[in-house]
């Protein structure tokens, strides 16, 4: 095949570098399968199965899950292919290195992420809806997808607000933290399943919590999981970001949601005629440059995909049609916080997958 493109079409045409590229889409064609194997396990609980226990074989892992041998010996060697778990020839066993199963199999390590795979299995089940929508255009609301986005998203962020938002984030802002120790209000707009709201409800008990998105479905689970933590400080309602209704608020946040709305200059300017003397908004938005060739790397890749799919087509299902992006980067969103009146606005900090921004 490689010669017959040689001779007919394209005489300076490198071969070397058409099977280097046809290499690179392979990997990525592995990737992508084996993310399906990597849910597989996560909700099997092979992975959880694996941890602390040393070399296995694939029917000791069978047994101990109680799946058929055969599959788990398959998909063990997906696994060992990816280096996922080792394989030892001699004994024939695999085994999870403990640095993996914080990744894969401890549902509360600080960089856990395997069921975060159910956030991009959501995108293949709407795949249709995505390309009618590069046709029409009309946009396809976060409510519309696959109920995996809810669950996945939640599990993604949940790990990084966990290790950053009540020990880092909210430290770094402006005279916050005092006022929610003492007793404080706080308001979550776009706040899914809550995760972040009810890490800041454990955080500051004296505080009052107020999770706000448009999607009743994803309202109904936040209750839920506020209930399953016997949090009394916390209060889910639907409303969207342009007409949530508490005031006096100390603190208001955007938790990877600004840059979702419709309408972000609208949604931030209701923010402002909401917030107590004093009061800050915190944008926790995916890390990003403004020169989108900087974002040209592993997670750029991964966002700009989520943007694709997600982001731009929810933002385009609402009125305002300013599609940012998850990639926005922070000079227009600057723009738009200082088009909305506020007076300052600056980077409080930078992790390697999100850009806290601080708007008084
Ligand atoms: C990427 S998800 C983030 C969810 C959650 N904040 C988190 O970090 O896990 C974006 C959320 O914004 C919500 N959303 C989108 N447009 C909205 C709007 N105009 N008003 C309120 N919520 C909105 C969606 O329903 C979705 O739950």
């Amino acid at each position: 095949m490689i010669e017959t493109i040689e001779k007919s079409s394209a005489p300076v045409m490198d071969v070397k570098k058409v099977e280097q590229f046809a290499g690179q889409v392979i990997t990525d064609m592995a990737a992508a399968i084996s993310g399906v194997m990597s849910l597989i396990g996560h909700e099997l609980g092979l992975y959880k199965a694996m941890l602390g226990k040393g070399p296995m074989t694939p029917h000791e892992l069978a047994e101990k899950t109680g799946t058929f041998k055969r599959y788990v010996q398959e998909w063990l060697n997906n696994q060992a292919a990816g280096g996922y778990v080792t394989y030892d020839p001699e004994t024939k066993t695999y085994e999870l290195p403990l640095e993996h199963a914080a990744v894969l199999a401890i549902d509360d390590s600080p960089a856990f992420m395997a069921a975060g795979f159910n956030l991009i299995s959501s995108v293949w089940y709407d795949k249709e809806k995505i390309v009618q929508d590069f046709k029409d255009g009309k946009g396809v609301g976060w409510h519309e997808h696959h109920h995996n986005l809810f669950f996945g998203t939640e599990a993604f962020f949940k790990t990084g607000y966990k290790v950053n938002l009540a020990n880092r984030w909210i430290p770094l802002l402006t005279g916050i933290e005092e006022k929610l120790i003492q007793g404080g209000r706080v308001a979550d707009i776009g706040c899914g399943h809550g995760a972040s709201t009810i890490i800041m409800a454990q955080k500051y008990p004296a505080s009052e919590f107020f999770g706000f998105d448009y999607h009743d479905g994803s309202i109904e689970v936040a209750r839920q999981r506020a209930k399953e933590a016997g949090l009394k400080n916390i209060h889910f309602k639907v409303a969207s970001a342009d007409n949530f209704d508490e005031d006096d608020l100390d603190l208001i946040c955007f938790m990877d949601s600004f840059h979702d709305m419709g309408n972000p200059l609208v949604a931030i300017s209701h923010a402002r005629t909401k917030l107590a003397t004093g009061g800050s908004v915190m944008l926790v938005e995916p890390a990003s440059s403004d020169k989108v060739e900087e974002n040209f790397n592993p997670l750029g890749r991964m966002f700009y995909a989520a943007s694709t799919a997600l982001c731009v087509p929810n933002s385009h299902s609402q009125e305002g049609d300013y599609c940012l992006g998850a990639q926005a980067g922070p000079a227009r969103v600057e723009a738009i916080v200082k088009d909305a009146g506020y007076t300052t606005f600056r980077i409080a900090d930078r992790t390697p997958v999100n850009l806290v921004y601080e708007a008084k």
